[in-house]
């Protein structure tokens, strides 16, 4: 049976760093507390003018092509999960194409909130599995800075740009990508959103005025749902894989917040030896959380490595996935 495996990885993230010294002056915050709540030292921001979430993606994509000594020619299918798209549309993956030179192959965005790179990776591996395609990319890039109010102390000092992307080929050796669950639950919507901009309230002087074009999270219920999920559907996919703490390599979780990747880390009986974490250097990057993980700790990775990601996002969404590395 052929398995979808990741043969590249490539990460991108732009060179301005906000420092938890630099929103001091911004909002009414300390690196104290943004350090003890949320394990986030420093985040990158894009700058400059005209360029959205499909600049790193494609930053990353041509990172990739580059490292795996691939032809643009060669990509089948490009997927792009993201939470800022440049526009509603044309799709941030269309873009992204047309930037590093893959041209008449299907390629489009997935929405997923923080867990749209599970989703999108899960979608990516199928087209792998089922044989019709032999090399898919799949990327997460999320230029969340365009949708922050950074008057606003509760978000601003959690996100951060950057993107990632990663190669999938066929393995036939039984490594790659073993099982993944993907879960939502649109209720969730109350407590993390960007209200207007869409077609409910598409953007007025009115909703600009009250600020409905940001993010908005209800932190401390959004923390309770996301603990929870994220170690339920990790024990689930360890549990149902004959995974246990100690055959389990690496945890890859999504980075919103260090509490919460140690509670769901501490659920699973994984060592914290063996998470992968760097919310500290990018802050939350939603889409881009997990393929930066992999791209800062790929020379740590040994091949027919357990490694499991897991993510939580807004929806709520929420994923996990068993690879064999
Ligand atoms: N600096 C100083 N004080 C602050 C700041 C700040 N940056 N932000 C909030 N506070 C204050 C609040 O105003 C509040 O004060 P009050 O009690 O006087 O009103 C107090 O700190 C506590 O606020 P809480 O929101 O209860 O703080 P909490 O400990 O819950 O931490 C946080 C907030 C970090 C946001 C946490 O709730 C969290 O990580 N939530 C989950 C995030 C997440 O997983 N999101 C999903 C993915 S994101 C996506 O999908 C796009």
């Amino acid at each position: 049976q052929i398995k979808a495996a990741i043969t590249g990885i490539q990460g991108y993230v732009p060179d301005y760093i906000l420092t938890n010294a630099e929103l001091e002056t911004m909002v009414a915050t300390s690196d104290e507390w943004i350090v003890s709540r949320t394990g986030i030292k420093e985040r990158r921001i894009l700058k400059g003018e005209g360029l959205g979430s499909s600049h790193m993606g494609a930053e990353a994509v041509k990172g990739l092509l580059a490292k795996t000594n691939t032809r643009a020619e060669e990509i089948e299918l490009l997927i792009c999960a993201t939470t800022t798209p440049d526009y509603v549309f044309p799709c941030t993956a269309n873009l992204i194409c047309d930037m590093v030179g893959i041209r008449n192959v299907g390629s489009f965005d997935i929405q997923a909130a923080c867990s749209g790179f599970v989703y999108a990776l899960t979608l990516g591996s199928q087209f792998i599995e089922t044989g019709k395609y032999k090399k898919v990319i799949v990327v997460g890039s999320d230029k969340m800075s365009a949708i922050v109010d950074y008057t606003d102390r509760k978000t601003c000092v959690l996100f951060g740009d950057g993107a990632g992307a990663v190669l999938l080929e066929p393995d036939t050796e039984g490594n790659g990508i073993i099982d993944s669950i993907i879960r939502s639950d649109g209720a969730g919507a109350p407590y993390l959103h960007q209200k207007a901009g869409g077609s409910r309230y598409p953007p007025t002087h009115e909703t600009i005025d009250k600020g409905w074009h940001y993010v908005f999270q209800d932190g401390s219920q959004v923390f309770k749902f996301a603990v929870t999920n994220m170690a339920f559907i990790s024990a689930e996919i360890m549990e149902k894989n004959g995974l246990t703490g100690d055959n389990v390599a690496w945890l890859v979780p999504h980075q919103a917040n260090k509490r919460i990747i140690e509670a769901t880390a501490n659920r699973m009986g994984v060592g914290m030896d063996k998470v992968m974490v760097n919310i500290q250097h990018y802050g939350n990057t939603t889409s881009a959380t997990i393929p930066l993980c992999l791209w800062d700790y790929e020379s740590q990775l040994k091949k027919g490595d357990n490694v499991i990601l897991a993510a939580f996002g807004g929806g709520f969404t929420w994923g996990a996935m068993y690879l064999k590395w």
